[in-house]
Protein backbone atom coordinates (compact mmCIF):
# COMPACT_ATOMS: atom_id res chain seq x y z
CA UNK A 1 0.00 0.00 0.00
CA UNK A 2 1.57 3.56 -0.63
CA UNK A 3 1.82 5.87 2.03
CA UNK A 4 2.97 8.96 0.44
CA UNK A 5 3.52 9.67 -3.07
CA UNK A 6 5.48 12.72 -5.12
CA UNK A 7 6.92 13.75 -8.03
CA UNK A 8 9.75 16.53 -8.94
CA UNK A 9 11.21 17.91 -11.42
CA UNK A 10 15.04 19.40 -12.12
CA UNK A 11 17.03 21.04 -14.12
CA UNK A 12 20.76 19.88 -14.60
CA UNK A 13 23.12 22.66 -14.50
CA UNK A 14 26.86 24.17 -15.90
CA UNK A 15 29.08 25.52 -13.77
CA UNK A 16 31.08 28.53 -14.52
CA UNK A 17 33.18 27.63 -11.37
CA UNK A 18 33.92 23.93 -10.63
CA UNK A 19 33.27 22.10 -8.18
CA UNK A 20 36.34 19.42 -8.58
CA UNK A 21 37.44 17.59 -5.03
CA UNK A 22 36.72 17.21 -1.67
CA UNK A 23 37.43 18.38 1.93
CA UNK A 24 35.10 15.35 3.03
CA UNK A 25 34.20 12.60 0.61
CA UNK A 26 31.80 10.65 2.94
CA UNK A 27 29.42 14.08 3.12
CA UNK A 28 30.30 15.75 -0.22
CA UNK A 29 32.22 18.71 1.16
CA UNK A 30 33.62 20.91 -1.70
CA UNK A 31 37.16 21.89 -1.49
CA UNK A 32 35.71 25.16 -2.86
CA UNK A 33 32.30 26.88 -3.61
CA UNK A 34 31.62 26.75 -7.18
CA UNK A 35 28.87 29.10 -9.41
CA UNK A 36 26.48 27.94 -12.05
CA UNK A 37 23.19 28.64 -14.46
CA UNK A 38 20.60 25.88 -14.35
CA UNK A 39 19.47 24.72 -17.62
CA UNK A 40 16.00 24.73 -18.66
CA UNK A 41 16.61 21.97 -21.20
CA UNK A 42 17.77 19.10 -19.56
CA UNK A 43 15.79 17.82 -16.77
CA UNK A 44 15.28 15.21 -14.73
CA UNK A 45 11.83 13.90 -13.20
CA UNK A 46 11.18 12.02 -10.73
CA UNK A 47 8.25 10.20 -9.01
CA UNK A 48 9.04 8.69 -5.22
CA UNK A 49 6.31 6.58 -3.46
CA UNK A 50 6.57 5.04 -0.36
CA UNK A 51 5.18 1.41 0.18
CA UNK A 52 4.67 -0.80 2.79
CA UNK A 53 4.80 -4.09 1.21
CA UNK A 54 7.59 -3.36 -0.83
CA UNK A 55 11.05 -5.52 0.90
CA UNK A 56 13.18 -2.79 -0.31
CA UNK A 57 14.06 0.37 -3.18
CA UNK A 58 12.47 -0.31 -6.21
CA UNK A 59 14.23 2.10 -8.66
CA UNK A 60 13.71 2.26 -12.58
CA UNK A 61 16.01 4.85 -14.68
CA UNK A 62 14.96 5.63 -17.90
CA UNK A 63 12.99 2.77 -18.52
CA UNK A 64 15.95 0.19 -17.58
CA UNK A 65 15.50 -1.15 -13.42
CA UNK A 66 18.66 0.25 -11.96
CA UNK A 67 20.83 -2.77 -10.58
CA UNK A 68 24.02 -2.45 -8.76
CA UNK A 69 25.90 0.94 -7.41
CA UNK A 70 23.61 3.08 -9.07
CA UNK A 71 20.66 0.89 -7.36
CA UNK A 72 22.65 1.11 -3.93
CA UNK A 73 23.29 5.19 -4.29
CA UNK A 74 19.90 5.71 -5.02
CA UNK A 75 18.87 3.49 -1.73
CA UNK A 76 21.31 5.30 0.67
CA UNK A 77 20.34 8.89 -0.31
CA UNK A 78 16.63 7.66 0.81
CA UNK A 79 17.75 6.57 3.88
CA UNK A 80 19.06 9.36 4.55
CA UNK A 81 15.42 10.79 4.19
CA UNK A 82 13.90 7.97 5.62
CA UNK A 83 15.95 8.95 8.79
CA UNK A 84 15.25 12.25 8.79
CA UNK A 85 11.15 10.91 8.94
CA UNK A 86 11.34 8.55 11.15
CA UNK A 87 9.92 6.04 8.33
CA UNK A 88 10.76 2.72 7.80
CA UNK A 89 9.26 1.74 4.08
CA UNK A 90 10.76 0.96 0.91
CA UNK A 91 9.99 2.78 -1.79
CA UNK A 92 9.23 3.03 -5.90
CA UNK A 93 11.86 5.11 -7.68
CA UNK A 94 11.20 6.27 -11.30
CA UNK A 95 13.44 8.71 -13.15
CA UNK A 96 13.45 10.33 -16.36
CA UNK A 97 15.73 12.40 -18.13
CA UNK A 98 15.55 14.14 -21.59
CA UNK A 99 19.46 13.88 -22.20
CA UNK A 100 22.10 11.44 -21.96
CA UNK A 101 23.74 10.24 -18.16
CA UNK A 102 27.12 10.17 -17.51
CA UNK A 103 28.52 12.10 -20.33
CA UNK A 104 29.60 15.30 -18.52
CA UNK A 105 25.78 17.34 -18.37
CA UNK A 106 25.47 16.91 -15.06
CA UNK A 107 23.24 14.00 -15.42
CA UNK A 108 23.47 12.95 -11.58
CA UNK A 109 22.73 17.35 -10.44
CA UNK A 110 19.39 16.55 -11.82
CA UNK A 111 18.62 13.60 -10.55
CA UNK A 112 19.86 13.73 -6.98
CA UNK A 113 18.06 17.37 -7.14
CA UNK A 114 14.78 15.90 -8.26
CA UNK A 115 14.96 12.83 -5.96
CA UNK A 116 15.92 14.90 -2.92
CA UNK A 117 12.61 16.97 -3.43
CA UNK A 118 10.82 14.37 -3.83
CA UNK A 119 11.26 11.80 -1.34
CA UNK A 120 11.05 14.67 1.27
CA UNK A 121 7.75 15.55 -0.31
CA UNK A 122 6.48 11.85 -0.88
CA UNK A 123 7.69 11.53 3.09
CA UNK A 124 6.45 14.67 4.48
CA UNK A 125 9.21 16.00 5.54
CA UNK A 126 9.06 19.94 4.85
CA UNK A 127 12.26 21.77 4.37
CA UNK A 128 13.66 24.83 3.36
CA UNK A 129 14.86 25.26 0.13
CA UNK A 130 18.72 25.22 1.74
CA UNK A 131 18.40 22.37 3.60
CA UNK A 132 16.55 20.45 0.22
CA UNK A 133 20.05 21.85 -1.11
CA UNK A 134 22.56 20.35 1.16
CA UNK A 135 20.39 17.37 1.79
CA UNK A 136 20.73 16.81 -2.32
CA UNK A 137 24.47 17.62 -1.85
CA UNK A 138 24.76 14.12 0.11
CA UNK A 139 23.65 12.24 -3.32
CA UNK A 140 25.80 14.17 -5.85
CA UNK A 141 27.80 17.54 -4.64
CA UNK A 142 26.84 19.26 -7.97
CA UNK A 143 22.91 18.61 -7.49
CA UNK A 144 22.75 21.07 -4.60
CA UNK A 145 23.00 24.14 -7.24
CA UNK A 146 20.38 22.34 -8.96
CA UNK A 147 17.77 23.10 -6.19
CA UNK A 148 17.48 26.92 -6.55
CA UNK A 149 16.55 28.63 -9.52
CA UNK A 150 18.55 30.76 -11.96
CA UNK A 151 22.47 31.43 -11.20
CA UNK A 152 23.45 29.78 -8.66
CA UNK A 153 26.18 29.48 -5.89
CA UNK A 154 26.97 26.75 -3.72
CA UNK A 155 28.68 27.70 -0.66
CA UNK A 156 31.42 25.79 0.22
CA UNK A 157 30.27 26.21 4.68
CA UNK A 158 31.85 24.86 7.30
CA UNK A 159 30.54 21.71 7.56
CA UNK A 160 26.65 19.78 6.76
CA UNK A 161 24.23 22.03 7.57
CA UNK A 162 25.98 25.38 5.95
CA UNK A 163 27.63 23.85 2.88
CA UNK A 164 24.29 24.66 -0.15
CA UNK A 165 23.63 26.53 -2.76
CA UNK A 166 21.44 29.86 -3.14
CA UNK A 167 20.10 31.88 -6.02
CA UNK A 168 22.46 34.52 -7.41
CA UNK A 169 20.34 35.56 -9.75
CA UNK A 170 16.79 34.39 -11.20
CA UNK A 171 16.81 32.91 -14.72
CA UNK A 172 15.38 36.20 -16.37
CA UNK A 173 18.14 38.18 -15.00
CA UNK A 174 20.31 37.23 -17.96
CA UNK A 175 19.19 35.15 -20.96
CA UNK A 176 22.10 32.95 -21.43
CA UNK A 177 22.15 30.36 -23.57
CA UNK A 178 23.87 27.19 -22.79
CA UNK A 179 25.07 25.07 -26.29
CA UNK A 180 25.73 21.59 -25.07
CA UNK A 181 28.14 19.70 -28.23
CA UNK A 182 27.81 16.52 -27.90
CA UNK A 183 31.21 13.88 -29.08
CA UNK A 184 30.07 11.01 -27.27
CA UNK A 185 26.91 9.19 -25.76
CA UNK A 186 29.35 6.43 -24.16
CA UNK A 187 29.05 6.90 -19.76
CA UNK A 188 32.11 7.78 -18.50
CA UNK A 189 34.68 5.17 -17.21
CA UNK A 190 35.71 7.05 -14.00
CA UNK A 191 32.73 8.64 -12.57
CA UNK A 192 33.25 12.54 -11.09
CA UNK A 193 32.47 10.25 -7.17
CA UNK A 194 35.44 8.66 -7.80
CA UNK A 195 37.87 11.76 -9.66
CA UNK A 196 36.68 13.56 -6.48
CA UNK A 197 38.99 11.32 -4.36
CA UNK A 198 41.78 11.66 -6.89
CA UNK A 199 42.22 15.76 -6.90
CA UNK A 200 44.90 15.40 -4.09
CA UNK A 201 46.78 13.41 -5.82
CA UNK A 202 47.97 16.09 -8.33
CA UNK A 203 50.49 19.13 -7.65
CA UNK A 204 48.19 21.43 -9.45
CA UNK A 205 45.21 20.94 -7.34
CA UNK A 206 46.50 23.03 -4.39
CA UNK A 207 47.32 26.02 -7.00
CA UNK A 208 43.89 25.86 -8.35
CA UNK A 209 42.19 26.07 -4.35
CA UNK A 210 44.40 29.06 -4.30
CA UNK A 211 43.29 31.31 -6.79
CA UNK A 212 39.52 29.99 -6.82
CA UNK A 213 38.18 32.62 -4.13
CA UNK A 214 40.06 35.38 -6.47
CA UNK A 215 37.88 34.12 -9.48
CA UNK A 216 34.78 33.20 -7.58
CA UNK A 217 34.27 36.57 -6.63
CA UNK A 218 35.66 38.15 -10.09
CA UNK A 219 33.03 35.82 -12.03
CA UNK A 220 30.33 36.75 -9.60
CA UNK A 221 30.86 40.69 -10.43
CA UNK A 222 30.87 39.42 -14.10
CA UNK A 223 27.41 38.29 -14.03
CA UNK A 224 25.55 40.49 -12.29
CA UNK A 225 27.16 43.37 -14.43
CA UNK A 226 25.95 40.37 -17.56
CA UNK A 227 29.38 41.13 -18.82
CA UNK A 228 30.14 37.29 -20.81
CA UNK A 229 33.44 38.49 -21.64
CA UNK A 230 34.47 38.82 -18.51
CA UNK A 231 32.34 35.80 -17.55
CA UNK A 232 34.08 33.92 -20.39
CA UNK A 233 37.20 34.13 -19.89
CA UNK A 234 37.07 33.14 -16.05
CA UNK A 235 35.27 30.12 -17.13
CA UNK A 236 37.34 29.05 -19.59
CA UNK A 237 40.35 29.39 -17.62
CA UNK A 238 38.52 27.37 -14.67
CA UNK A 239 37.32 24.64 -16.84
CA UNK A 240 40.99 24.00 -18.25
CA UNK A 241 42.27 24.20 -14.53
CA UNK A 242 40.15 21.36 -13.94
CA UNK A 243 41.19 19.43 -16.50
CA UNK A 244 44.62 19.90 -15.72
CA UNK A 245 44.48 18.92 -12.05
CA UNK A 246 42.39 15.66 -13.74
CA UNK A 247 45.16 15.24 -16.39
CA UNK A 248 47.96 14.77 -13.69
CA UNK A 249 46.03 13.59 -10.90
CA UNK A 250 47.29 9.72 -10.06
CA UNK A 251 45.66 8.09 -11.81
CA UNK A 252 45.21 10.42 -14.60
CA UNK A 253 42.18 11.31 -15.91
CA UNK A 254 41.86 12.83 -19.47
CA UNK A 255 37.91 12.87 -20.44
CA UNK A 256 38.52 15.13 -23.43
CA UNK A 257 38.48 13.52 -27.17
CA UNK A 258 39.92 14.88 -30.06
CA UNK A 259 36.43 16.86 -31.15
CA UNK A 260 36.67 18.23 -27.56
CA UNK A 261 40.07 20.12 -28.64
CA UNK A 262 38.96 20.57 -31.97
CA UNK A 263 35.84 22.29 -30.69
CA UNK A 264 37.79 24.55 -28.48
CA UNK A 265 39.82 25.49 -31.80
CA UNK A 266 36.90 26.56 -33.89
CA UNK A 267 35.63 28.37 -30.74
CA UNK A 268 38.18 30.52 -30.83
CA UNK A 269 38.11 31.51 -34.53
CA UNK A 270 34.53 32.22 -34.18
CA UNK A 271 35.75 34.46 -31.35
CA UNK A 272 38.19 36.50 -33.43
CA UNK A 273 35.71 36.80 -36.14
CA UNK A 274 33.56 38.64 -33.55
CA UNK A 275 31.43 35.83 -32.39
CA UNK A 276 31.30 36.04 -28.29
CA UNK A 277 30.91 32.49 -27.61
CA UNK A 278 32.58 30.83 -24.46
CA UNK A 279 33.43 27.33 -23.30
CA UNK A 280 33.28 25.20 -20.32
CA UNK A 281 33.58 21.21 -19.93
CA UNK A 282 32.71 19.04 -17.02
CA UNK A 283 34.16 15.60 -16.21
CA UNK A 284 33.39 14.09 -19.66
CA UNK A 285 34.33 14.65 -23.35
CA UNK A 286 31.12 17.13 -24.55
CA UNK A 287 31.57 20.77 -24.95
CA UNK A 288 28.97 23.87 -23.71
CA UNK A 289 28.96 26.62 -25.72
CA UNK A 290 28.03 29.74 -23.45
CA UNK A 291 26.27 32.93 -25.26
CA UNK A 292 23.58 35.53 -25.72
CA UNK A 293 20.50 34.13 -26.54
CA UNK A 294 20.43 36.63 -29.76
CA UNK A 295 23.53 34.98 -30.80
CA UNK A 296 22.56 31.21 -30.26
CA UNK A 297 21.08 30.09 -33.47
CA UNK A 298 24.72 31.10 -35.26
CA UNK A 299 26.65 29.04 -32.55
CA UNK A 300 24.35 26.37 -33.17
CA UNK A 301 24.66 26.09 -37.30
CA UNK A 302 28.52 26.29 -36.53
CA UNK A 303 28.73 23.78 -34.41
CA UNK A 304 26.67 21.44 -35.56
CA UNK A 305 28.52 21.70 -39.03
CA UNK A 306 31.80 20.36 -37.23
CA UNK A 307 33.31 16.51 -37.74
CA UNK A 308 32.66 14.56 -34.54
CA UNK A 309 29.35 16.48 -33.06
CA UNK A 310 26.57 13.89 -32.96
CA UNK A 311 24.00 16.13 -31.34
CA UNK A 312 23.53 20.09 -30.19
CA UNK A 313 21.12 20.37 -27.24
CA UNK A 314 20.01 24.21 -26.50
CA UNK A 315 19.30 25.64 -23.33
CA UNK A 316 18.17 28.61 -21.43
CA UNK A 317 18.52 29.71 -17.72
CA UNK A 318 16.38 27.00 -15.98
CA UNK A 319 14.25 27.89 -12.60
CA UNK A 320 13.92 25.87 -9.21
CA UNK A 321 13.56 22.36 -8.20
CA UNK A 322 9.90 21.89 -8.07
CA UNK A 323 6.97 19.47 -7.47
CA UNK A 324 4.95 18.02 -10.04
CA UNK A 325 1.23 17.27 -10.46
CA UNK A 326 1.80 14.25 -13.51
CA UNK A 327 3.12 11.63 -11.47
CA UNK A 328 5.25 8.94 -13.58
CA UNK A 329 3.20 5.66 -12.10
O1 LIG B 1 28.37 16.33 -8.56
P1 LIG B 1 29.40 15.43 -9.12
O2 LIG B 1 30.02 14.54 -8.07
O3 LIG B 1 28.90 14.67 -10.30
O4 LIG B 1 30.62 16.32 -9.60
C1 LIG B 1 30.52 17.20 -10.70
C2 LIG B 1 31.85 17.71 -11.08
C3 LIG B 1 31.90 18.58 -12.33
O5 LIG B 1 30.75 18.42 -13.11
C4 LIG B 1 33.10 18.15 -13.16
C5 LIG B 1 32.08 20.04 -11.97
C6 LIG B 1 30.88 20.72 -11.35
O6 LIG B 1 31.07 21.78 -10.73
O7 LIG B 1 29.74 20.26 -11.53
Amino acid sequence: MEIGKATAVACSNVPFIKYWGNRDNALRLPANSSLSMNLAGLVTKTTVAFDQHLERDEVVIDGEPAKGAARARVSTHMDLIRHQAGLRAAARVISHSNFPAGTGIASSASAFAALTVAACAAAGLHRTEAELSALARRGSGSACRSVPGGYTEWLMGQGNATSFARSLAPPAYWDLRDIVAVVSREHKAVGSSSGHSLAVSSPLHAARLLIIPALLTACKRALLARDLEAMGVIMEQDAVMMHAVMMTSRPPLYYWAPATLAIIHALQSWRADGLPVYFTIDAGPNVHLLCEADNAAEVRTRVQALPGVLDVLVSPPGGPAQLAEDHLF
